[in-house]
C-alpha cells in the first residue's frame, strides 16, 4: 500500500516519523476518517471543516489548503485502487527535539501529516448490518472535549474490548445516567416513530454521518428530537442504531442484554441505512 507522510508518497514499509512526535508521546493530534464508496469520497467537505475546527481548538496550524487535502485523498484512493473503504488522516503538533509539556514553537516545529487508505469490500453488504449489533453500557470517563477529534482513543478501545468480552459488539458510554455516544459512533433510539439523539455539545463528537442522517430523516418526514436519553429509556425503545463514517447507519438490537423489539434490525433504522447509502453514492 502507498501511504502519504509529510509530502511524500511511499510504500507503507518505508514511511517514518520521529520518536519525538507529540502524537506518539502525548496523543497531541487529531484525525479524520472519510468513507470511500465505489472510489468516491463521501462528505469530504464535512470532514475537512471538522478537521479545521479540531486543529483550531488545539492551536495547531492547518498545514494544507482544502484542495491539497482533497488531492492527497484522491491520490491514495487511485494509487491503491480503493473501491469501498476509507481514507484515514492524522495531523499532530509535530516532533520537537525533546519531550516537553510546553508546546513547541510553531515556527520551528511543523505539524506531522500522515494519510493512508484502507480497503473494505464488505462496507456496504455488511453482515453486521443485517443482524444488528449488541451493545453494553459503560461509564463515560473520557475528557470533556469530545467535540475535538483527537487521537486519544485508549478508553474507546478498552470499551470495545469490554463489549467483546461480554459477547457484544460495542459499548455506549453513559454520563449522569444518559448516553453520550458509542465508542466510535453517535447513538440513537427510536420510540413511536421519533428519532432521538443527544444534542450537539462538547460531550460528543459532532458526527458528519449524524448530520447527513438527520437531514435525510427530516426530508423523509421522520420526526427528530435532539435531546439526551437515559439507559432505561433506551432499553425500552422500539429500535436503536449508531452512525459513523465507517459503519453508516448500523442497527442496534440489544442494550445490556435487553432485546429491542423482535431483536432484529428495526424498519426505520434499516430504511435510514438504505437512504444514506442511496443518497451518498
Ligand atoms: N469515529 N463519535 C465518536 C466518538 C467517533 O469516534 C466517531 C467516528 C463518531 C461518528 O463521526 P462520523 O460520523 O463523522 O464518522 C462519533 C471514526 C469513524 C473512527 O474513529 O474510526
Amino acid at each position: 500500500r502507498i501511504v502519504y507522510v509529510n509530502g511524500d508518497y511511499l510504500p507503507e514499509g518505508e514511511a517514518k516519523i520521529s520518536i519525538f512526535d507529540r502524537g506518539f508521546l502525548m496523543a497531541d493530534g487529531v484525525y479524520e476518517v472519510t468513507t470511500v464508496i465505489d472510489g468516491k469520497l463521501i462528505d469530504f467537505d464535512g470532514h475537512f471543516l471538522r478537521l479545521e475546527r479540531s486543529l483550531g481548538e488545539l492551536g495547531i496550524e492547518n498545514p494544507m489548503a482544502r484542495d491539497e487535502w482533497l488531492d492527497v485523498h484522491r491520490q491514495l484512493v487511485a494509487q491503491n485502487d480503493v473501491g469501498h473503504g476509507m481514507v484515514y488522516l492524522q495531523v499532530t503538533r509535530g516532533a520537537p527535539g525533546d519531550r516537553d509539556f510546553i508546546f513547541p514553537d510553531p515556527e520551528t516545529t511543523k505539524p506531522t501529516v500522515v494519510l493512508f487508505s484502507q480497503a473494505n469490500p464488505a462496507l456496504i453488504d455488511s453482515p453486521k448490518a443485517k443482524k444488528g449489533i449488541k451493545v453494553i453500557t459503560i461509564d463515560d470517563i473520557r475528557w470533556g472535549r469530545r467535540d475535538i477529534k483527537t487521537v486519544q482513543l485508549l478508553y474507546p478501545s478498552m470499551g470495545k474490548m469490554m463489549a467483546l468480552k461480554a459477547g457484544c459488539d460495542d459499548a455506549w458510554m453513559v454520563q449522569d445516567g444518559e448516553v453520550t455516544e458509542g465508542t466510535s459512533n453517535n447513538a440513537y433510539i427510536i420510540k413511536g416513530g421519533r428519532i432521538i439523539t443527544r444534542a450537539l455539545s462538547n460531550d460528543i463528537l459532532h458526527g458528519i454521518t449524524r448530520a447527513a442522517v438527520l437531514r435525510f430523516a427530516r426530508e423523509s418526514q421522520m420526526p427528530v428530537e435532539e435531546r439526551s436519553f437515559t439507559v432505561e429509556e433506551a432499553m425500552q425503545a422500539d429500535e436503536a442504531f449508531v452512525t459513523s463514517a465507517s459503519t453508516f447507519v448500523m442497527p442496534v438490537v440489544e442494550i445490556d442484554g435487553a432485546k429491542l423489539g423482535a431483536g432484529t434490525p428495526g424498519p426505520l433504522a434499516t430504511r435510514l441505512r438504505e437512504i444514506y447509502i442511496e443518497e451518498s453514492r
